[in-house]
């Protein structure tokens, strides 16, 4: 029997709760299976920063695992993932990925991910950072996992908020190896008209 390819997205309680629901929007147009886990954090910027009820975001997944459900697949590593991708990513979030601290279905399920050496992205958003984040950045970079602020591009131009966050997302999806359709890219064409 063949099963198509997972990803797991985990949403965290980092400000930018919009940046998750643009992944799972993104992957939709993908051939992939979408795990999402959901933290209590992002249930609390999900009501505090968007108009979107948790349910209609949870409906965009293939399958929501609580986040209390440590015995969900994807607290295993022989269910099989390319990787998972946490956006946004907070710092609680992090620093419990950092130093392995399988605390929730969330952290399990990155920390599974890196051990199997599979692909992590993190969306980290805090700013300006200590150094106790600096130090969580290294190690989980030490340990395989990608590092990534949405921080925008200007250099596209952006038109609106949406704009910045379609691409900072697609971006990190480009590495899992997830082509985004319409991104704007330099020296492609659609971006060269002030060069
Ligand atoms: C509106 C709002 C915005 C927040 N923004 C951030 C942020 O940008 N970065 C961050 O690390 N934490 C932020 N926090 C704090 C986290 O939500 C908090 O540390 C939480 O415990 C994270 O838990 P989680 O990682 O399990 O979601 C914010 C909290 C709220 C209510």
């Amino acid at each position: 029997m063949t099963t198509s390819q997972r990803i797991i997205v985990g949403i965290s309680g980092a400000s930018g709760f919009q940046y998750g629901v643009k992944a799972l929007e993104l992957l939709r147009e993908q051939p992939l299976e979408v795990h999402l886990v959901v933290s209590k954090g992002a249930e609390k910027t999900c009501a505090l920063e968007t108009d979107y009820r948790l349910d209609e975001v949870m409906a965009l997944a293939d399958v929501v695992h609580s986040v209390g459900n440590l015995g969900a697949a994807i607290s295993s590593g022989s269910y099989k993932t390319i990787g998972m991708l946490v956006a946004p990513c907070s710092m609680r979030t992090l620093g419990s990925i950092a130093n392995c601290l399988t605390d929730n279905l969330l952290t399990r399920a990155a920390d599974v991910v890196l051990k199997e050496r599979r692909r992590l992205v993190l969306l980290a958003r805090e700013t300006p950072l200590n150094l106790g984040h600096i130090r969580n950045m290294q190690a989980v970079t030490e340990m395989g996992g990608i590092i990534f602020p949405p921080v925008p591009a200007l250099y596209q131009r952006p038109q609106s908020t949406d704009e910045i966050i379609t691409h900072s997302v697609s971006r990190a999806l480009d590495l899992f190896g997830i082509d985004v359709k319409n991104i704007p890219r330099w020296g492609e064409g659609n971006l060269d008209h002030h060069a």
